[in-house]
C-alpha cells in the first residue's frame, strides 16, 4: 500500500467499553448521542470502533466458568456479548454502518473501503476488543487509537486506593507496558485499562493510544478528531 497523501483523511480506531455503554444510567441517551457523534466523525475520515461486552459479558463468563467451561469457551461467550453490543451501536448509527457486524479483522477493514463506520465485537479468543482494536489500528495504519472507558486516564497508582495518586498526561510505551503486564494474566472476562496485546502491538508500530472517559462526548470527540484532550496519551504522535 502506498503511503496516504498529506491531504488525506487520518484513520481512526476507537476502542469502545462495554462498560461505557451499558451503566445503568441514561444508556438510551448515551447510545444515542454516541451514535450522532461517531456518525458525524465517521463521515469526516475512516473510523472502526470497537464495543466491549462490560458487565453484561462478565455475567455471563462467571456462569460458564461455574458450568466447567474451558477458557476459550469462555471467551467465545464474551465474543458473543461484544457482538451483540455492536449490533445495536450498528444499529443506532445507521446507514451506510454495515447492519451485518463483521467477524474479522480482515473483514472490517474490507468494510471500511466501502463504508464509514464500521462496528465490531470480538473477533478470536485469548485478547479483548480492546486487542481487536489494536489489530486493526495496525492493519489500517491508523493515526491513533482512541480507548472510550470508565475511567478518565491512567494513574501512577491505585485511585480507589490512594488518594494521592495522580494521573499521568503522558507515558511512554515502556511504561504504561509494564504495568499492562503487571496487572493481567489473560484470563477470559479481565479487566483492565487495556489489553496487554493490543498494548504489544500498538508499542511495535508506534501508533499513540489516547485513554478518555467514554461518557464523556465532547472530550472523546476531541481525542477522535486529534485534538487536545482530557485523560492520557502513551506513544509520542
Ligand atoms: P471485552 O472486550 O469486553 O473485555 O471482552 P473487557 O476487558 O471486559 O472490556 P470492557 O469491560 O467491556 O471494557 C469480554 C471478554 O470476551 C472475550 C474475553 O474473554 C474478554 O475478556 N473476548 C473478547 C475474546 O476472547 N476475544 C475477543 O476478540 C474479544
Amino acid at each position: 500500500m502506498a503511503p496516504r497523501s498529506r491531504s488525506a483523511p487520518e484513520t481512526v480506531v476507537v476502542s469502545v467499553g462495554g462498560s461505557v455503554l451499558l451503566t445503568g444510567d441514561h444508556d438510551v441517551e448515551y447510545v444515542r448521542r454516541l451514535a450522532t457523534l461517531l456518525r458525524a466523525c465517521g463521515q469526516d475520515g475512516p473510523l472502526a470502533v470497537t464495543t466491549g461486552g462490560g458487565r453484561t459479558a462478565r455475567e455471563y463468563i462467571g456462569l460458564g466458568r461455574e458450568l466447567g467451561f474451558t477458557e476459550v469457551e469462555l471467551d467465545e461467550v464474551g465474543i458473543d456479548v461484544t457482538r451483540l453490543h455492536a449490533r445495536v451501536l450498528a444499529g443506532a448509527i445507521g446507514p451506510p454502518t454495515p447492519d451485518r457486524v463483521p467477524t474479522s479483522v480482515r473483514e472490517a477493514v474490507h468494510e471500511l473501503h466501502r463504508a464509514s463506520p464500521v462496528i465490531l465485537g470480538g473477533t478470536e479468543p485469548g485478547h479483548t476488543t480492546d486487542g481487536v482494536a489494536a489489530l486493526l489500528a495496525v492493519r489500517l495504519r491508523a493515526a491513533r487509537l482512541v480507548n472510550a472507558t470508565d475511567v478518565d486516564g491512567v494513574y501512577d497508582r491505585d485511585p480507589r486506593a490512594d488518594p494521592r495518586a495522580r494521573r499521568r498526561a503522558t507515558l511512554s510505551w515502556k511504561e504504561f507496558r509494564t504495568l499492562v503486564h503487571a496487572s493481567t494474566s489473560g484470563e477470559a472476562g479481565q479487566n483492565f485499562v487495556f489489553d496487554r496485546l493490543g498494548a504489544d502491538l500498538l508499542a511495535r508500530a508506534q501508533i499513540p493510544l489516547l485513554i478518555v472517559r467514554g461518557r464523556d462526548l465532547r472530550n472523546l470527540e476531541a481525542a477522535i478528531r486529534g485534538r487536545p484532550f482530557d485523560g492520557s496519551r502513551i506513544g509520542s504522535e
